[in-house]
């Protein structure tokens, strides 16, 4: 059996109330002030809920959240870079009292947890945006969300009565723990994981591949939460990993899982955040490649690898496998990065997103150096499926 990393901050966060407790908790809960969760708050409920969010109990108390605002680090010391809070309207945080406890429902009123208020306060968006994004822009999708969000903060302790639930890939959402439990039944004791929110391509094969020949698993973990409206849909990426796994990857070597998270777009700080996720789902190692987690022109190509220095050794617990821009070199005649390659940029298959949705839309193939043909072939499918009305009457 192997052992895999111990989680952030040392122990695996599970809020889920069982047994006796969750009846009782079940009808204190009904008679509570519900607060209606956007999809944003249910996808950190539910990683709150499993210890995906160790070693978060529930929504940022203020000292946390200005730690991790200023600082990336909670009121305790230890290294944390995204804010995970919930916000509410002004006129429902002055019907909430701090001490008091509060039903955090779905969109269909559906109670899933309780929220011990500890803390309402309010906070300075702008800063926020300044110090987690490093742009005031409200281009940024990351920090349109943020100014999109209600104007006071609760933050307190939660307990969950049930995680939020999906229809779909229920054959890939482990939690951490069962993540964990997989991996040590298949003797790996060392896991790199792999964020994407992108349809795979030769260059993520390629960085996973190297990644692999040094640890014994790969933990592919494509994050499925709310994404941008023009990357590709979560479904259609999954398809895509499927037949790659099926025609190119050792299946023994391979786990396929998803995050439930939603994107943040913050490049850098997002780079520490996958990569202290991954370790609570259990991995040891964690690639980040060229502009992870970036948007747009706003970060430099390599911040969210330069980011890792700003940390001592040892604190975040997790080593990041770091990779230069990778492509396919015609007169390498192989997969290579600006670091192994010594040819010019002619003889590079390089393609912008947007080229790429743009052959995939004229049912084009990429070629074979830049997208494998099955991938391409479920990428072309569903381009044509949104293009055809479904809904004709
Ligand atoms: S991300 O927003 O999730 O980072 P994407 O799915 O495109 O976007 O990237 C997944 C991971 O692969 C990230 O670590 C990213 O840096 C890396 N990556 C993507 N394309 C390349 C490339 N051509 N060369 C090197 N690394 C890459």
């Amino acid at each position: 059996m192997g052992e895999t990393n111990a989680p952030h901050g040392g122990r695996l966060v599970d809020l889920l109330v069982t047994g006796a407790a969750a009846g009782a908790l079940r009808e204190t809960a009904q008679a509570l002030p519900k607060i209606a969760l956007t999809s944003r708050d249910l996808s950190d409920l539910e990683l709150l809920t499993v210890g995906g969010y160790s070693p978060l109990q529930g929504f940022m108390t203020r000292a946390d959240y200005l730690g991790v605002v200023n600082d990336m680090r909670l009121a305790s010391g230890v290294a944390w870079p995204m804010p995970i809070t919930l916000a509410v309207s002004a006129e429902q945080a002055a019907s909430l009292k701090e001490g008091q406890d509060v039903a955090l429902a779905d969109d269909s009123g559906r109670v899933l947890a309780v929220l011990a208020i500890a803390e309402k306060y309010p906070y300075d968006r702008q800063l926020e945006a300044r110090q987690v994004y490093r742009t005031e822009d409200e281009a940024h999708p990351g920090v349109a969300a943020l100014y999109a969000q209600a104007d006071v903060l609760l933050g307190g302790p939660v307990r969950v009565l049930e995680a939020p639930g999906h229809d779909d890939f229920p054959r890939y959402r482990l939690t951490p723990a069962q993540t964990r439990a997989e991996c040590a039944s298949r003797g790996w004791r060392t896991v790199v994981g792999f964020q994407t929110r992108n349809p795979v391509h030769r260059a993520h094969e390629y960085i996973q591949k190297c990644a692999l020949e040094i640890v014994d698993g790969l933990l592919l973990h494509p994050l499925v939460g709310d994404t941008k409206s023009d990357d590709i849909p979560a479904d259609v990426r999954m398809r895509c990993y499927e037949v790659l796994i099926e025609n190119y990857y050792p299946a023994d070597r391979v786990l396929l899982s998803v995050n439930p998270a939603a994107m943040r777009y913050a490049g850098p700080r997002e780079a520490i955040f996958h990569a202290l996720v991954r370790k609570n789902f259990g991995c040891t190692h964690f690639i980040v490649g060229r502009d992870h987690a970036g948007v747009g022109n706003y970060y430099g190509t390599f911040d969210a690898q330069r980011i890792f220095e700003e940390f001592a050794p040892g604190e975040l617990g997790i080593t990041p496998l770091m990779f230069d821009h990778t492509f396919f070199c015609r007169k390498c005649d192989e997969m290579a990065s600006i670091k192994t390659c010594p040819h010019d940029a002619e003889s590079r298959v390089t393609l912008s997103g947007t080229q790429v949705r743009d052959m995939l839309k004229g049912g084009i193939a990429p070629p074979i150096e830049f997208s494998r043909p099955e991938v391409a072939r479920v990428l072309i499918e569903a381009m044509q499926e949104r293009v055809t009305p479904h809904h004709a009457i």
